[in-house]
């Protein structure tokens, strides 16, 4: 799959002649280097967040991953949404986990974003797994796996039934803010990366970071902490970074400065006017 490639400002000349004269040349200096861009529960400032409208459009946006958040209904199917009650981005009200998945789908995700995407659902995680495994990276958040015990292994059993849990597997990364949960998800899926996602200064220690590469891949925080040393502790510890949620231009070029490995942005064109 493709990465987004970033120029240093310092081959631009070079690159009318290259091969990548298509690339977007960043204004930092003297240095070819790659960035994962990934579209935010989709390409979700321009379609209704976690929708297949907005994971259809970060495919045509050609964002390298979508993030998507999964949670699970009452009676036990795994569902793509962020929030833990549907109010904000159905016609219903109530949890998650206390809604039927009868009742889930019955919901309409897409009127609260625009009256085109009327009847767009909230899709679930096979439905997701099937569509875009192989087509575009696929980011998945376990959102408040503690509501849900054996989350995980449910996770798990998805990934292994198509094959999606081994070393080539076609750019699956499993994230959460509850790194219990990860430690978990990391002994059941050993082969695919795990990130932690943090917004707590607390968790940027050197200590914190050592600990966190001892299960993850990943170290992802909101970019209102990240400076560079953080990136290179963050390197420096063995474990990649990728931030969010990019939504300005200064936003995306900050963290472009910052040499982070991945931005998470609701505006995939945001961050590479390519
Ligand atoms: O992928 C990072 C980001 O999704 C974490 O925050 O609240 O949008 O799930 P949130
Ligand atoms: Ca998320």
């Amino acid at each position: 799959m493709r990465k987004t490639t970033l120029l240093g400002a310092g081959l631009a000349f070079t690159l009318l002649f290259s091969p990548f004269q298509h690339a977007f040349a960043a204004e930092t200096k003297g240095e070819l280097r790659q960035v994962d861009l990934v579209a935010h529960r989709g390409a979700s400032g321009y379609a209704p967040e976690n929708t297949v409208a907005a994971f259809d459009k970060a495919v045509e946006m050609k964002a390298d991953y979508i993030e998507i958040d999964v949670q699970r209904s009452k009676d036990g199917k795994l569902v793509i949404i962020h929030d833990t009650k549907v109010d904000r981005t159905t016609d219903g009200t109530g949890y998650i986990k206390d809604l039927s998945f009868d009742q889930i789908r019955s919901l309409d995700a897409g009127s609260w974003k625009g009256e085109q995407f009327k009847g767009e659902k909230i899709p679930t995680f096979d439905e997701i797994l099937d569509r875009y495994h192989g087509k575009i990276g696929i980011l998945i958040e376990l959102k408040s796996p503690e509501l849900y015990p054996g989350i995980e292994e449910m996770v798990a059993q998805e990934l292994k039934e198509r094959n999606l849990d081994k070393p080539q597997n076609e750019k699956i990364i499993i994230q959460s803010f509850n790194f219990e949960s990860m430690k978990k998800t990391n002994s059941l899926l050993p082969k695919v990366p795990i990130g932690v996602l943090t917004s707590n200064k607390v968790d940027t220690t050197e200590q914190a970071l050592k600990e966190f590469a001892t299960y993850a891949d990943y170290f992802n925080p909101s970019y209102g902490i990240v400076t560079e040393e953080l990136v290179n502790l963050v390197h420096e510890k063995g474990l990649k970074i990728q931030s969010w949620t990019v939504r300005s231009h200064e936003a995306a070029d900050f963290l472009l400065k910052m040499k982070v490995d991945g931005i998470i942005t609701d505006y995939p064109d945001y961050v590479d006017p390519r």
